[in-house]
């Protein structure tokens, strides 16, 4: 009996893999079929998988071609399975010309011609219709956005706002995209919209866009008062509009599994948390400059304050700042502290002072902790009062991360909604208020 076998996504399964599948079982007598799965794919940044695994898996048991479908999750699985199943031929469609030689050595391997015209990629863009981005701002941000917003599929960057012209034609000029300095002719030609203004400035662009029936990503902080957070989330959800903070390692896989663990009783339950992140600006830019909206806090406590609120919830019974200012009276560093019925955190970012930057979860059985930089999570461990027991966990971080919230905010615009859970509009509005007591305490 001649054994093959194939891998695939499947996606949206189309006439390419239909004849795949049957040439790859005429190839032998028995055709097994690897399907990836949802994390494997995230994993090789293919991020806009559609159907679940078992849609997929469905799809090819319709066909009659496979006598047996395994599941592929990780890399270097083929060359095992190969020897594990007693496969005499490894094949798959002729994109993959040349990728899969090193199989040889332990069967045949076959590219088989590719079906012209057709493939997942496409049919996912036909389906829905490109979302064409507008940027509002043309900083450091806006600037990290660009190269990852063309790594999702279903959303192209059309233009970018900046009332200064000069700003908007360099930024344009650099991504080749339009340049806007009229926002009635941007909001005209985008499908939605990301700010990436300074701070103060959020709360009216993201206003006014929504006002224009468009979609909004907005960069942390969002609005920096809580009435603020709830106005907004009350219109976008009344006109049907998707409104998310872009809060990147509320999205990113790592920090998901982190949370995972964190709730699942491993460590018992979580009595402390506390988070750092620091960064040394030079004196003379914006976030040590703005003497209204400037300092540590404004600037990195979205990210510090984001696994409290997480793990411990809205309802926290006190809240206080302590800070270290500089001669303008902006905070370079600054600790925030929390009560909870059950549990206390802390939360320190600086702009002036370097410190650790170590995220650490404290629980009754044991501790999770990831270091620097921990808002990008990759890597984590779990200890206990055994100190020869310590569980390592690790998930791919790619780039500046912003692909994964942007991916989920397309999926969230296309009605495909896994990923609200990941910064719900609670927990933003809950931010939100804490900018606000921390700006009234010590700005008035
Ligand atoms: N395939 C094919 N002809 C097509 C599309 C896919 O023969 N038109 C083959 C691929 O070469 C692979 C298998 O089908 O062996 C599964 O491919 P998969 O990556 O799941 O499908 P694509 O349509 O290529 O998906 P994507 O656009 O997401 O890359």
């Amino acid at each position: 009996m001649v054994k093959v076998i194939t891998y695939g996504t499947f996606d949206l399964f189309h006439e390419g893999h239909y004849r795949l599948l049957q040439r790859a079982k005429a190839l032998g007598d028995y055709l097994i079929v690897g399907v990836t799965t949802e994390k494997y794919d995230m994993e090789r940044g293919k991020l806009n998988v559609v159907d679940s695994l078992l849609t997929r898996v469905e799809n090819i048991k319709k066909t009659g071609f496979a006598d047996e479908i395994i599941i592929e999750e990780t890399p270097g699985q083929k060359v095992n399975d190969v020897k594990k199943y007693n496969i005499d031929i490894f094949t798959v469609g002729s994109d993959w010309t040349g990728s899969f030689d090193y199989m040889s050595d332990y069967c045949k391997v076959v590219y088989i011609e590719r079906t012209r015209n057709i493939s997942s990629t496409m049919l996912r863009e036909q389906n829905k219709k490109i979302l064409k981005a507008g940027i509002i701002g043309t900083g450091r941000i806006a600037n990290r956005f660009m190269p990852e917003v063309k790594l999702v599929s279903g959303i192209s960057p059309q233009g970018v706002y900046n009332p200064h012209k000069e700003s908007a034609d360099a930024f344009a000029q650099k991504w080749e995209i339009d340049a806007y300095d009229d926002l009635e002719t941007f909001y005209g030609d985008v499908d939605v919209v990301y700010v990436a203004a300074p701070h103060q400035f959020h709360y009216e662009y993201v206003k006014s866009a929504l006002e224009h029936g468009k979609h909004v990503l907005c960069e942390k902080p969002m609005v920096l008062q809580r009435e603020q957070a709830e106005i907004l989330f009350t219109y976008a959800r009344e006109h049907k509009l998707v409104l998310v903070e872009g809060i990147k390692t509320a999205y990113c896989p790592g920090f998901e599994k982190l949370l995972g663990i964190a709730c699942s009783g491993t460590i018992g339950n979580i009595r402390y948390i506390d988070a750092c992140f620091t960064k040394l600006e030079d004196a003379s830019n914006r976030e040590l400059t703005d003497e209204e909206y400037g300092g540590s806090f404004t600037e990195l406590a979205s990210y510090c304050v984001l696994p409290i609120i997480k793990l411990f919830g809205y309802q926290y019974e006190d809240v206080r700042f302590d800070t270290i200012q500089n001669e303008k009276g902006l905070d370079l560093f600054t600790k925030v502290s929390f009560c909870y019925p059950r549990g206390i955190a802390t939360a320190t970012c600086g702009l002036g002072v370097k410190s650790e930057g170590r995220l650490l979860i404290a629980g009754t059985r044991g501790y999770i902790v990831v270091e620097a930089p921990w808002w990008k999570t990759a890597y984590f461990e779990v200890h206990y009062e055994d100190t020869a027991r310590v569980d390592k966990y690790s998930e791919r971080f790619f780039g500046d991360g912003l692909r994964y919230e942007i991916k989920d905010f397309v999926n969230m615009i296309n009605g495909n909604d896994k990923s609200g859970f990941k910064l719900t509009r609670g927990e933003s509005i809950t931010i939100a208020e804490i900018m606000e007591k921390f700006l009234v305490k010590e700005r008035g």
